[in-house]
């Protein structure tokens, strides 16, 4: 188990909560506050007032970094403001189960019995400065694996609510007020049921695929079985990515529309990234705006397209030309799906899941490795380790670059050659993944004839792709004719594309290269 963080302003019940649930589970209860008054011989208001709330965060950043070092189980009630340091809460966010609680301002004011004693609170109108600060928090205290009220609910109900969530130790996608959760289960239709239960939708319009209806319809309708909530409409398009066009972004939008949804409607992508794309762009334009719920049936779709918010269809000019970034509401991940997805597709989503760890994650990388043979044969033994390991990367690219304006470019590692492919080959030649691990392959061997990329790392990943049954190569009489489809990239700029270029397992970095420079390396 993971330390439990209880973070949220000030009087919101972290001291009465924490020790409460550390009893529960049998693990220390430990307050940051007062740890730094103990470590320093002076009291918070002390050391606020002659350091000034800087120093005091800095002292408080550096004693949350100590305590997460050690993983040893734990309830860490947090300062009310210690998650307003960024890189503090999404420490917290990686080595922890956060949780913020959260209560009414009078609520607050009334608890507070010693406003000198918090020097936040230490004006005029405590009340008004309360709504102040909670309104500049808001986005911090909404990053969180859990939010809870503790303005009525007793203690021991609210320690209920926390146990049963950190036991399914979902991943968070922090951004700010548009905060999501990604649960990871195995054969655990509850998952679904409770995440859309959560988002207290006034219908919901379902949208799967034909294959994914015939193959994964029961586990989806035994989910929704236990659901308050009456389906507006289920949409059920034809499958593959030559339909992932405006017509059937239209036929959601027919179908939602004349089911008549209003603004709390929600929308379930359940299937592919086929699926989740149009669904969520479908979703990102319903009424200005609907929430939308990413329920992914391939490994590629639960490692890279349902994370991150980027929806969209093709267009005969080339791939996902056409989109938005709207982030999902929640994300609910069942390995089960993959019990029933073909063998090349799955195949195919281990290139994503190698393209995230040569760009970002060296330790990714190792245990790709490490579980290669299990991996390619559809073991079930490490897919939920490496599944969880793969989003997590991926937040955290995502977090820090939603709109793709640095890093995030990253991800497209093997995708402006792939993508050319994909294209050049009607969309049929190729499964999605199938043209990311040969397109990486290419841009690597292109990025290594620049000077960038090591020839080890180029022949490690051929020879990982190869042992996970990817394909690893590709003609280049196939690159030249697939070429022209590179011009119509969405991340060209002018006569270059922006490139990720790998220079070590797990660190890469994006250049603006030439398209010229890149065909003449690409197709030596
Ligand atoms: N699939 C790449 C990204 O989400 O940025």
């Amino acid at each position: 188990m993971k330390p439990v963080v209880l973070s949220g302003f000030m009087a919101t019940g972290k001291s009465t909560v924490g020790p409460a649930l550390a009893a529960r589970l049998g693990v220390p209860f430990v307050d940051t506050d007062a740890l730094i008054e103990g470590e320093s011989g002076r009291r918070v208001p002390d050391l606020w007032r002659a350091e000034g709330e800087a120093l005091f965060r800095a002292r408080e950043s550096a004693l949350v970094t100590r305590l997460l070092a050690d993983p040893t189980p734990r309830v860490i009630a947090f300062g009310g403001g210690t998650v307003t340091t960024r890189a503090t809460r999404h420490l917290a966010l990686d080595r922890a189960f956060v949780v913020t609680l959260t209560a009414d301002p009078a609520t607050i004011v009334s608890r507070v019995k010693d406003v000198n004693a918090r020097p936040n609170l230490a004006v005029e109108n405590p009340l008004g400065r309360v709504v102040e600060l909670l309104e500049a928090r808001r986005g911090a205290y909404a990053e969180a694996h859990l939010s809870l009220s503790t303005d009525s609910v007793d203690v021991e109900s609210l320690v209920d609510a926390i146990v049963a969530a950190a036991a399914r130790d979902p991943l968070v996608m922090p951004l700010g007020e548009r905060t999501y959760t990604i649960e990871i289960g195995n054969d655990a239709p509850t998952l679904l049921t409770d995440s859309l239960a959560a988002l207290s939708p006034s219908t919901l319009i379902v949208v799967s695929d034909s294959n994914v209806q015939r193959c994964r319809g029961a586990a989806l309708d035994s989910a929704l079985a236990h659901l308050a909530i009456q389906e507006g409409a289920r949409v059920i398009l034809a499958p593959g990515e030559e339909f992932k066009t405006l017509a059937s972004v239209a036929t959601i939008w027919d179908a939602a529309l004349g089911a008549g949804v209003d603004r709390d409607a929600v929308v379930v992508a359940f299937g592919g990234g086929v699926v989740g794309d149009l669904a969520g762009f479908a979703a990102s334009a319903l009424l200005r705006g609907l929430r939308f719920a990413q329920v992914p049936t391939t490994l590629l779709s639960m490692v890279d397209s349902s994370v991150g918010g980027k929806t969209g269809f093709d267009h005969v000019a080339g791939k996902n030309l056409l989109g938005a970034f709207h982030q999902p509401s929640t994300v609910v991940v069942d390995i089960a799906h993959l019990s029933t997805l073909p063998p090349r597709d799955r195949t195919a989503g281990l290139a994503e899941i190698v393209k995230i760890a040569l760009a970002c994650d060296a330790s990714l990388l190792d245990l790709v490795e490490a579980h290669a043979t299990d991996l390619a044969t559809g073991a079930p033994g490490p897919v939920e380790a490496v599944v969880r390991a793969a989003i997590s990367a991926k937040i955290r690219v995502v977090r820090d670059d939603e709109r793709e304006l640095g890093a995030r470019a990253l991800l497209n590692l093997g995708h402006t050659i792939g993508h050319a492919l994909e294209a050049h080959g009607g969309y049929s030649k190729y499964r999605h993944g199938e043209a990311v691990a040969v397109g990486m392959m290419c841009e690597l061997e292109a990025t290594e004839a620049m000077g960038h990329t090591p020839r080890a790392l180029v022949e490690r990943t051929r020879s990982l792709l190869e042992r996970l049954g990817l394909p690893a190569s590709v003609s280049p009489a196939e690159v030249a004719s697939a070429w022209p489809f590179v011009s119509t990239d969405k991340k060209r700029v002018g006569d270059r594309v922006k490139l990720p270029i790998v220079t070590a397992a797990g660190s890469a970095h994006v250049e603006r290269v030439r398209i010229a420079d890149l065909r003449a390396r690409a197709l030596r």
